[in-house]
């Protein structure tokens, strides 16, 4: 499914960038994949996505 329409982003692209590259925010995701760049009508569904991967994801304190 694609969340960003303008730049043809999916979201599986953002998941694998957000497992890969464990942003902590949108701006920070943003400097990752190319969204938000023209309407911005994707960022809120991509920072739900952030939300929801980063939970995911356990901290490195959690995993020792
Ligand atoms: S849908 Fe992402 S910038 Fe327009």
């Amino acid at each position: 499914m694609y969340v960003c329409l303008c730049n043809a982003i999916s979201d599986k692209v953002i998941r694998k960038v957000i497992r890969q590259h464990h942003p902590h925010t949108i701006q920070q995701l943003r400097q990752l994949v190319p969204i938000g760049t023209d309407c911005g009508k994707c960022i809120r569904q991509a920072r739900e996505i952030l939300i929801e991967e980063r939970s995911n994801i356990p901290e490195m304190n959690d995993v020792a």
